[in-house]
């Protein structure tokens, strides 16, 4: 007979568990403070869960939170928040009218001295805290996502998609009537020079334009 131990699949991680049957935002938010779905809450301070207006009619996918945002429990606070905040006001939004949420929950990172520096999730962490990402679409069901970055738009329209190729513009889903991606407010941030800073804050910024005028377009044509 074999032996349970050596026969036994491994349970892929996954946050399904931890997630209640609520719809209510505060509850999931609370709730996601206990979720051990996959192994990043160990180097974690917390969880840090959407926040943003409960019924929003746009929600911003990010990657996950950074060190900032990790300390402080808030979705895109730090140095990548300033410049999401700096796109949306350019482009008309207000951030209080969105719900703004990352793909993964906690941040995950490697130590680099006495920083802590941002460590890409990988594909099962993704897939493992996709149950909140689902569960927040149901409670705010946004009429339009916006991915911010490559990671965020895989993990929200499949591992196929390519931000290089298809960045701000409509993309089909399911998800939502709308739903489209552009790069991540921390792309500048990593830049290798004060010209290709520029060029990429630029690009960014025209993006959340761009995105801004097809959500009026398809606010006015569902009117
Ligand atoms: N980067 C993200 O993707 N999300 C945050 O909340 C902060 C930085």
């Amino acid at each position: 007979m074999a032996r349970k131990g050596l026969t036994a699949k491994a349970a892929v991680p996954t946050a399904a568990p931890f997630v209640p049957p609520s719809r209510n935002l505060r509850v999931l938010a609370k709730a996601a403070q206990d979720c051990k779905g996959c192994d990043l809450w160990k180097g974690a301070t917390q969880a840090v869960f959407g926040e943003g207006r409960p019924h929003a009619k746009v929600m911003f996918v990010g990657e996950q939170p950074g060190d900032k945002e990790d300390l402080a429990g808030r979705p895109f606070v730090g140095p990548a928040g300033k410049l999401l905040d700096r796109a949306l006001q350019e482009a008309g939004i207000y951030r209080g009218e969105v719900y703004v949420t990352n793909a993964v929950k906690h941040f995950k990172w490697e130590p680099r001295g006495k920083r802590r520096i941002h460590k890409k999730p990988n594909a099962i962490e993704i897939h493992a805290c996709r149950p909140w990402l689902d569960v927040e679409l149901e409670a705010v069901k946004p009429e339009a996502i916006v991915c911010l970055g490559a990671t965020a738009a895989q993990a929200v329209l499949g591992r196929q998609f390519r931000l290089t190729q298809h960045r701000g513009q409509p993309v089909p889903s399911p998800l939502a009537p709308m739903v489209t991606a552009t790069v991540h407010p921390s792309a500048p941030l990593r830049a290798p020079d004060d010209e290709s800073r520029r060029r990429v804050i630029a690009a960014f910024l025209a993006d959340s334009r761009r995105i801004a005028r097809m959500l009026r377009r398809y606010e006015r044509k569902a009117a």
